[in-house]
């Protein structure tokens, strides 16, 4: 298989060695991190691809979303040799230098949100832009980006985290959305959403205190679930969020 993960941060770099154990596989990993991550020990079929280039604006910035001219391109590179069986967005933001999850509508602030929503929806949905056509058509491809349950409409119980819950929601309406243009031109493609449980990252790192213990996955663990899940998927899946252990989030 064909498979590009895009991103490679914990979850990221965990799906690229989880895809990589078998050699038969094709692994491209792209990410803004120039030289960062080579495959671990499956080297030979790992691709890392820098997706920074000098035209994107705010390159040297921790907010740098890559733009639509450079997922485009990175895009076409891949596709060059061939189809694609699965791609798999493993990017997203929590937290960054002076953004943190509101706790209280007291701490929106137009510059958090927009960024956060910029980083958690619409990159996603740029990379789904170019990407999606790229899917193979003869046999169940997959597109599906790492969503999280916190934003489920449904399932917010606890309030708080607004830009983070709210860019979720976002991502899983636009993928939702793809879904149904991309099975017109391709019955065989299916998009969707994973939900890896609470995984240790730089992303979760400030807020593991709180996580029950035992609750806390590695990311290798998350990777490995989250895989027998996407190999899992049938016709019906098509649209909906998936959590690690094959349960369907609700929207
Ligand atoms: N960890 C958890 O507990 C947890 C729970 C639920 C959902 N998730 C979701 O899982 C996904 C992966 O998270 P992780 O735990 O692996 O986090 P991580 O280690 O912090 O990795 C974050 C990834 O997001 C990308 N990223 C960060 N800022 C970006 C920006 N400004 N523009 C473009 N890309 C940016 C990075 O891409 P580069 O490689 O290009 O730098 C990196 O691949 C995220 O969507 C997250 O919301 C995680």
């Amino acid at each position: 298989m064909r498979i590009v993960v895009i991103g490679a941060g914990a979850i990221g770099r965990a799906l690229v060695s989880v895809y990589a154990k078998d050699p038969s596989n094709s692994v491209y990993n792209l990410t803004r991190r120039e030289g960062q991550f080579v495959g671990g020990e499956h080297q030979n079929n790992v691709h890392a691809m820098c997706i920074k280039d000098v035209a994107d604006k705010l390159g040297e910035s921790t907010l740098f979303v890559p733009s639509d001219e450079s997922v485009r391109r990175l895009a076409s590179e891949v596709a060059a040799s061939g189809p694609l069986d699965r791609v798999i967005v493993a990017t997203g933001m929590l937290h960054s230098n002076g953004i943190t999850p509101e706790k209280s509508l007291k701490a929106l602030s137009y510059e958090s949100l927009s960024t956060v929503f910029m980083v958690n929806a619409f990159y996603p949905a740029m990379v789904a832009k170019h990407f999606i056509p790229l899917l193979a058509k003869h046999e169940t491809s997959v597109f599906a980006a790492l969503s999280a349950r916190v934003g489920s409409i449904e399932d917010n119980h606890l309030g708080g985290w607004y830009a983070y819950r709210a860019s979720k929601a976002a991502l899983n309406m636009l993928l939702k959305t793809a879904s149904i243009e991309a099975r017109r031109a391709n019955p065989n493609a299916l998009v969707v959403g994973l939900h890896p449980g609470t995984v240790d990252s730089d992303l979760s790192q400030p807020f593991q205190s709180r996580v029950p213990k035992g609750k806390l996955f590695s990311a290798e663990f998350a990777a490995q679930q989250l895989q027998s899940v996407v190999e899992s998927l049938g016709p019906e899946a098509n649209g909906r969020v998936f959590a690690w252990d094959g349960r369907v989030v609700p929207y």
